[in-house]
């Protein structure tokens, strides 16, 4: 095969716990991670020339060497030297659907899917353990972004444990376009304000993990009970990009009094989710979203949960 074409899912984080200050500069976390249907088409095509190519249809994603599937693509061919002059370089190109600097680990899904692609493409065989590995020379997201579905992640994010997850749980995901985070500086604002609350050592970090394993938020996932999850939800970044970003903030407000089962930021923010019952629920929401919040700023997508990360399309 001369070319591929794969689908890299979103993220949202059902839970996240920011517990301590690592020795590397990173933040220790606890959180539950979901893949969710809206997706980005990411194919590689094997080209003549020995180089790295990347294209994108959405004009704030860089199509240069600043953009992490690229960073991908050349930490693969760095590893594997000579690779690309066996068998050629590589053209990727990126039809973005995930909104761009949302809390989606849009940028690390794409990655994740030039991964798996080019362990096809350049036929290297490689396990889903050790592409997770490369992964996480990327980004602390791509590993997750890599295999999807349901996890517990730990360490930076990078340390994996699936879980069964709830099968096809609808939400409702909404951000402004206008509206942007930056995750570095959602970190250092968290630390600002909350710093003296991080737990000081490993071993603080473990109990913490081990209440957190055995506590309600898993224990709603592994029950399936999606009454329970909603109620659960909770992301440790709300109390300190939320002030910064009133118009999210409102927004949040807005859809947790809409109904449906829970309300949550993702990630580092902005984009903001609520869960569902069912594809009506969701339709519902996203129409009463619209006349509360009429702006055509205001960008809104229905999705369900999705049990893998990178797949071929078709
Ligand atoms: O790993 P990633 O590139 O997504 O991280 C972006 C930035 O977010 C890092 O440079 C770091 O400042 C911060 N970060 C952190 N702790 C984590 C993950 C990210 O402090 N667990």
């Amino acid at each position: 095969m001369r070319l591929y074409s794969l689908l890299a899912a979103a993220k949202i984080n059902l839970y996240l716990e920011i517990v301590g200050s690592r020795p590397d500069g990173f933040h220790e976390l606890i959180m539950v991670m979901q893949s969710v249907s809206l997706c980005d088409r990411i194919t590689v095509r094997s080209i003549g020339v020995d180089e790295i190519r990347v294209r994108c249809n959405h004009p704030l994603v860089p199509a240069d060497e600043t953009n992490l599937a690229y960073k991908a693509a050349a930490l693969v061919s760095q590893r594997f030297p000579g690779v690309m002059a066996k068998l050629g370089g590589v053209e990727i190109t990126i039809e973005k659907q995930i909104p761009v600097g949302a809390g989606l680990a849009g940028g690390s899904s794409n990655a994740a899917a030039v991964l798996v692609g080019l362990d096809l493409l350049w036929h290297l065989g490689l396990a889903q353990g050790k592409l997770q590995e490369l992964g996480a020379e990327l980004g602390s997201d791509v590993p997750f972004c890599v295999a999807g579905g349901t996890a517990i992640a730990t360490g930076r994010g990078e340390q994996l444990d699936p879980i069964p997850g709830i099968d096809r749980l609808h939400l409702v995901i909404a951000k402004y376009e206008s509206e942007f985070v930056s995750t570095p500086w959602a970190y250092q604002t968290y630390r600002a304000e909350y710093g003296d609350t991080y737990l000081p050592d490993a071993q603080g970090w473990q109990e913490r993990q081990a209440q957190v394993r055995s506590g309600e938020m898993v224990k709603a996932v592994a029950q399936r009970n999606a009454i329970a999850l909603g109620q659960q939800l909770h992301n440790d970044f709300e109390k300190a990009v939320l002030p910064a970003h009133p118009k999210t903030a409102h927004l949040r407000d807005t859809m947790a009094n809409l109904g449906g089962l829970g309300t949550l930021m993702s990630g580092s923010g902005p984009s903001v989710f609520t869960l569902a019952e069912s594809e009506a629920e969701a339709e519902s929401l996203v129409a009463t979203l619209k006349l509360a919040l009429p702006d055509p700023d205001l960008g809104v997508w229905t999705a369900q949960f999705a049990p893998t990360g990178v797949r071929l399309d078709g």
